[in-house]
């Protein structure tokens, strides 16, 4: 009895000490990269002066790669490429009383002019400061029956430059210049959804060399969670370390904020993903087949290929009116059918589009609907979409859900759990399969 009590002793002695040591150490982990998330707010705000409390900041030494861009890119001058705007684009969007359309055709005009001033700056234009409820009243005389979370997006319509919090500028980096990545998936997540994105991680989204002898990478695009949510800053700062795919700007994560998302992350890919071939854009609780996507963008005609905008298409869809839907879209503030869109839980584009998308989204106001708004940015391009039947973002028939089979030929489905996810992926993988 005295020597099993002296061994547990011991034991418990051992195993408390490294316990110990872990929580020491995971504490150092936690510090260096909260110190980094600090130092990155100061380095974005290039006119605040330290304050004691900055200069006293002990550097701590560490082996953790930081993550953190050094500098802000904000300040640099944007390089935009020459644009036209589809007439198609401004006949399709009628002139009419409603907000969005009148601000649109407003930006319009300001194309014109600014055609013949090359150098400004378009981000300019938008002043981001919360624009006064009255003066939004008087511009929209039934503001106080749209709900709460609309006049919120209104009052931050003009918002459009959220600085990056958690980065990773090397995503798209590699030595050699044949190895530029292929394709990137790029996907809407939140700050919760982490058994989502490890799903994504350990199947459809696996980063690196594909059969074809192509690189793939993956970014989940995150803002930042709401006054009520419990604050899980240090959680995100360590999954970004050990992944290094988080791309987390400082804005609140909400439906209406996807446009904003959006804008952000063409910003994001034309500084850091330059020369990606192609991007797919979507949710984090979809089921891709990457190898079936892959297979297809090798399939494309040249033609195609520059100008691919691929996916679930939309046609003929217009605003909802029912205030209880999550796509209500009041009457006064826009009015007019939707340019055929493809649905955003899973689309296709060329990456060589991005510059002309970014810089055409500073004529066209941001909308509540973020792949409604992508649809639009595509026309005034005079890029029609493009229908492919493996994308099926309202799901299949319910008997087909599980057969791995019936996946095999298809590029994305929406929605799967992420048990179910790794069980589809499992399963057209395995030896065993035979369709
Ligand atoms: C742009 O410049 C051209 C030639 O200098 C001029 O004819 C045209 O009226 C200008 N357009 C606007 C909108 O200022
Ligand atoms: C979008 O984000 C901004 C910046 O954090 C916030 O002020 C605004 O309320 C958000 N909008 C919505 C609709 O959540």
């Amino acid at each position: 009895m005295r020597v099993k009590y002296s061994k547990l002793l011991i034991l418990a002695l051992v195993s408390s000490l490294c316990l110990v040591v872990f929580y020491s150490k995971l504490k150092d982990a936690m510090h260096t990269q909260r110190d980094m998330i600090k130092n990155q707010s100061i380095t974005a705000d290039t006119h605040r002066k330290p304050t004691t409390a900055d200069t006293h900041r002990k550097p701590r030494t560490t082996t953790v790669k930081p993550i953190i861009k050094k500098k802000s890119k904000n300040n640099t001058p944007l390089k935009l490429p020459q644009l036209t705007i589809s007439e198609d684009f401004i006949k399709f969007i009628p002139k009419n009383g409603a907000f969005w359309n009148r601000k649109l055709h407003s930006l319009l005009r300001q194309f014109d002019v600014a055609q013949n001033q090359t150098h400004e700056d378009p981000r300019h234009w938008f002043r981001c400061q919360p624009e006064s409820f009255e003066l939004l009243q008087t511009n929209i005389q039934d503001i106080q029956s749209y709900p709460l979370l609309y006049r919120e997006f209104l009052k931050g319509m003009e918002c459009r430059d959220p600085p990056v919090v958690i980065d990773q500028p090397t995503k798209c980096e590699s030595g050699n210049e044949a190895e530029q990545v292929f394709l990137l998936f790029a996907i809407k997540s939140s700050l919760n959804h982490f058994e989502r994105r490890q799903a994504v991680r350990e199947t459809w989204g696996r980063e690196g060399l594909y059969d074809n002898g192509v690189q793939v990478r993956t970014v989940f695009l995150l803002g930042q969670s709401l006054e009520d949510d419990p604050n899980l800053d240090k959680l995100i700062s360590l999954e970004a370390q050990q992944f290094q795919d988080l791309l987390v700007w400082d804005f609140q994560d909400s439906f209406y904020n996807l446009t904003l998302k959006e804008h952000v992350f063409f910003k994001w890919m034309l500084d850091n993903c330059p020369q990606v071939s192609f991007v797919f854009k979507g949710d984090d609780d979809v089921f891709a087949n990457t190898q079936a996507i892959l297979n297809h963008l090798h399939s494309l005609e040249p033609e195609q290929a520059s100008s691919l905008y691929a996916g679930q298409i939309i046609f003929d869809a217009t605003p909802l009116r029912d205030q209880n839907i999550k796509y209500y879209v009041p009457q006064t503030f826009y009015e007019g059918p939707y340019p055929p869109y493809a649905g955003g839980g899973g689309f296709l584009f060329s990456g060589n589009l991005l510059p002309y998308l970014y810089h055409v989204s500073f004529y066209i106001p941001f909308f509540p609907i973020d792949d409604v708004y992508t649809g639009m940015c595509f026309k005034a391009l005079g890029i029609t979409p493009v229908k492919h039947s493996g994308f099926q973002t309202f799901d299949i028939r319910e008997q087909d859900r599980e057969n791995a089979c019936v996946h095999k030929d298809l590029l994305l489905v929406h929605q799967r759990t992420p048990q179910q996810t790794m069980r589809l992926w499992r399963n057209m993988h395995s030896s065993m399969l035979t369709c």
